[in-house]
């Protein structure tokens, strides 16, 4: 079972003028990995950043990058994530036609490899592969902006998920990504979610207090 809770801040609520400080405050203020959202207009109906400006954000922190890839085809980028940085890569099943071959490559690089489900996908899609990934990503919003409403539903996911990996002693972890504020982190946490993604919670509550945001979200 889960003891402490991590917390991904998702930078997708930072400041993108200046990401490299925005990076090494949230280091500071006790993030325990990086959240880099990568989108391309095609998966999703956005776009953000892509492999050369994770490469310059390594420079500015120690922690882990959890880069939550929402492109499509991915697998032929997978090696420019790895090379620029990411210590996490997650995708999503919908937008490879081998899920097998596309964690292989996330493994060749030595990266752990995540898979997401949208709020739609059901575990049915991740669970042949439980025994091959790192984390599986409980998307609890729809991918694409920050600032969603929490779909709750998605946390009976969590809840099946975590019996699963328990049941089989497997070192999987879960995190949950999505509209996750100070009412709904303790029942995520319940549910067994091990990381916490939070773009607008950490960035935009109590005036842009960082510190006390992240604080707060690990300790509900
Ligand atoms: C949505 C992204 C999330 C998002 C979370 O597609 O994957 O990481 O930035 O932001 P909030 O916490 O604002 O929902
Ligand atoms: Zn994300």
């Amino acid at each position: 079972m889960t003891s402490t809770i991590k917390i991904s801040p998702s930078i997708l609520s930072a400041d993108f003028a200046k990401l490299g400080v925005e990076i090494s405050e949230l280091e500071k203020a006790g993030a325990d990995l990086i959240h880099i959202d990568v989108m391309d207009g095609h998966f999703v109906p956005n776009i953000t950043i892509g492999p050369e400006i994770i490469k310059d954000l390594k420079k500015h922190t120690s922690l882990p990058l959890d880069v939550h890839l929402m492109i499509s085809p991915v697998h032929k980028y997978i090696k420019n994530f790895a090379e620029a940085g990411a210590d996490i890569i997650t995708i999503h099943p919908e937008t490879t036609n081998n899920l097998i071959e596309t964690i292989n490559e996330i493994k060749k690089f030595s990266k752990k490899a995540g898979i997401s489900l949208n709020p739609e996908t059901t575990i049915e899609k991740v669970l042949p592969v439980l025994n091959l990934i790192d984390l599986v990503l409980i998307m609890s919003v729809n991918p694409g902006f920050g600032g969603q409403k929490f779909i709750k539903e998605t946390l009976e996911k969590v809840r099946l998920l975590r019996k699963e990996i328990d049941q089989k002693k497997l070192s999987v972890e879960i995190e949950i990504d999505g509209g996750i504020n100070f009412d709904n982190a303790k029942i995520a946490k319940n549910a067994g979610v091990d990381i916490l993604v939070s773009g607008t919670t950490i960035f935009k509550n109590n005036k842009g207090n960082i510190k006390k945001n992240i604080e707060t979200l690990r300790n509900l």
